[in-house]
């Protein structure tokens, strides 16, 4: 007999077709109540089925073994459920256990558990309610991504993951070498000969596959990546990881307006998709954040309930300003002037988490896209804007998408097409030229205008399921000191 999923079973159709059948079912065991109900979850959907056992009908010697998270093969008929809560149930006939468990040797309980200790038992977690909620909505999304994309006419690029060039800016970089790190080739110099390592240079894993991604855009015009990157930033944040994924459109002949109008279209999408196809994790996800929040004072707990701030995302136009504007409005606003705020608020400073959050909770009440950045914070890519005299200093068409709760998501802007402001630019921050002449050729040779941005992929994951800390939603996380499994 071939098993059916449990998310089959509790379909309407299957179960007009089968009622009073004999279906097989396998999973993991949730919960055996009464030495009579077991809860039984295969990981196909949220919801587990439940399976009534007549314990006369069965040996001691197998109902003993019925333990939390054992896993079991069951065979019995599918009924209507006498009880609430559930439409079918399977009456067991056959019981085989496939994999035993000991509770008492075993690393998980069923009771609350915090996420710090599952973290260390990232070989389990996924088994529980929260975890296996939240992989499935991150497949999902990455599923919404390449679907969004794919309909609109966007050739998905892979991009390398090793690079040879260090010219992002985006962080420090991780070495990629085959050297021997105890006895290296030195030059006269005394310094590390990186012209004997593997390829010939020094290489380092990628920050962002944006520059090979505007290569790809001058040629096939509309293209993404979505691929792994790699920042070695001591940041011990609950949004930073060292390794995570990020898609990046790049499209030729759009200007920083026509990226903003997608950032705001795609994130849409990817959180009515999950609106729309995830109910019922969503639920759980959204009732789970209360619970742990109800003990919490006002200004602890979050602005609103998880699916309330999906809604709040989809139902509102993206507000969007201009930097400078944005420093006026936080110099003007309430916290400042209470010296509420721990970051200063200056023009040609970084906005910090707690600006953006008061820009889009408090003030617009709606996601909010900021443009225009002072260049000297920004990346030498970013297209230099016109002077204005109003404005303290040179701004570049750099863009963020800042949500709320966890603020940024996006970073973007539109490219510098022209090669004379570029090269300055490269100068002016000790780029090397013969390093970049591949990136320089673009604006030679059938150069235009063109923009892209990047969006952290865990940041989505992580707003969409509501989850505190950005290393709860990769299956193995790895951070400053912590690279397990
Ligand atoms: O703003 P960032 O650094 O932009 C870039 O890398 C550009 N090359 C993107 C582009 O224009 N194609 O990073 C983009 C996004 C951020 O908005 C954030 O969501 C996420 O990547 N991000 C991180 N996510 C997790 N951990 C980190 N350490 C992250 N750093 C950035
Ligand atoms: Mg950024």
């Amino acid at each position: 007999m071939r098993r059916t999923e449990i998310k089959t079973v509790l379909t309407a159709d299957f179960q007009s077709e089968n009622l009073d059948q004999t279906v097989l079912i396998k999973g993991w065991v949730r919960a055996f109540r009464a030495n009579r109900f077991i809860q039984l979850n295969d990981g196909s959907c949220f919801n587990n089925i439940q399976i009534v056992v007549d314990f006369e009908n069965f040996d001691k010697a197998i109902l003993d073994r019925i333990k939390y998270h054992a896993c079991l093969s069951i065979s019995g008929k599918l009924v209507e459920s006498q009880g609430a809560g559930q439409a079918v149930e399977v009456v067991a006939d056959q019981i085989e256990i496939l994999g035993e468990n000991n509770p008492d040797d075993y690393h998980l309980q069923p009771k609350r558990m915090t996420m710090e200790y599952l973290r260390e038992k990232a070989h389990f977690r996924m088994r529980t309610n929260t975890f296996s909620a939240v992989f499935r909505i991150r497949h999902a999304i990455a599923f919404a991504v390449n679907k969004y994309f794919n309909d609109r006419g966007y050739y998905y690029m892979h991009t390398p993951i090793i690079t040879g060039s260090d010219a992002e800016g985006a962080g420090e970089m991780f070495h990629v070498t085959n050297l021997d790190m105890e006895n290296p080739p030195r030059g006269e110099d005394g310094k590390i000969d990186y012209g004997q390592d593997f390829f010939g240079k020094a290489t380092n894993l990628t920050v962002s596959g944006q520059l090979q991604g505007e290569i790809a855009a001058l040629a096939l015009g509309k293209i993404y990546t979505f691929g792994p990157t790699f920042r070695a930033e001591n940041s011990h944040t609950p949004r930073h990881l060292a390794e995570f994924w990020m898609i990046e459109p790049e499209v030729a002949f759009f200007d920083i307006f026509d990226n903003m109008d997608l950032a705001e279209d795609f994130t849409k999408y990817l959180i009515n998709h999950i609106l729309d196809n995830y109910p019922d994790d969503l639920a759980f996800l959204d009732q789970r954040i209360k619970d742990a929040e109800k003990n919490l004072s006002a200004d602890k707990r979050r602005p609103m309930g998880l699916i309330e701030m999906l809604r709040f995302v989809v139902d509102n136009d993206y507000e969007r300003i201009t930097y400078s504007e944005a420093i006026r409005i936080l110099k003007n606003s309430k916290p400042y002037k209470k010296g509420k705020f721990e970051f200063p608020v200056e023009w040609g400073t970084d906005l910090q988490s707690e600006h953006e959050r008061y820009l889009v909770e408090k003030k617009f009440k709606k996601p909010v896209i900021v443009r225009d950045y002072p260049a000297k914070i920004k990346a030498f890519y970013m297209r230099l804007n016109e002077k204005d005299e109003n404005i303290p200093g040179d701004t570049v068409a750099a863009m963020d998408v800042l949500f709320p709760y966890i603020g940024e998501v996006i970073g973007g802007s539109q490219r510098e097409e022209r090669l004379d402001l570029l090269v300055n630019k490269m100068n002016e921050m000790d780029i090397p030229e013969e390093e970049m002449w591949w990136y320089l050729e673009l604006r030679k040779f059938g150069g235009c205008p063109h923009s892209g941005f990047g969006l952290g992929f865990e940041r989505i994951v992580q707003f969409i399921t509501g989850m505190s800390n950005i290393r709860d939603v990769i299956a193995f996380p790895r951070t400053p000191g912590n690279a397990e499994f």
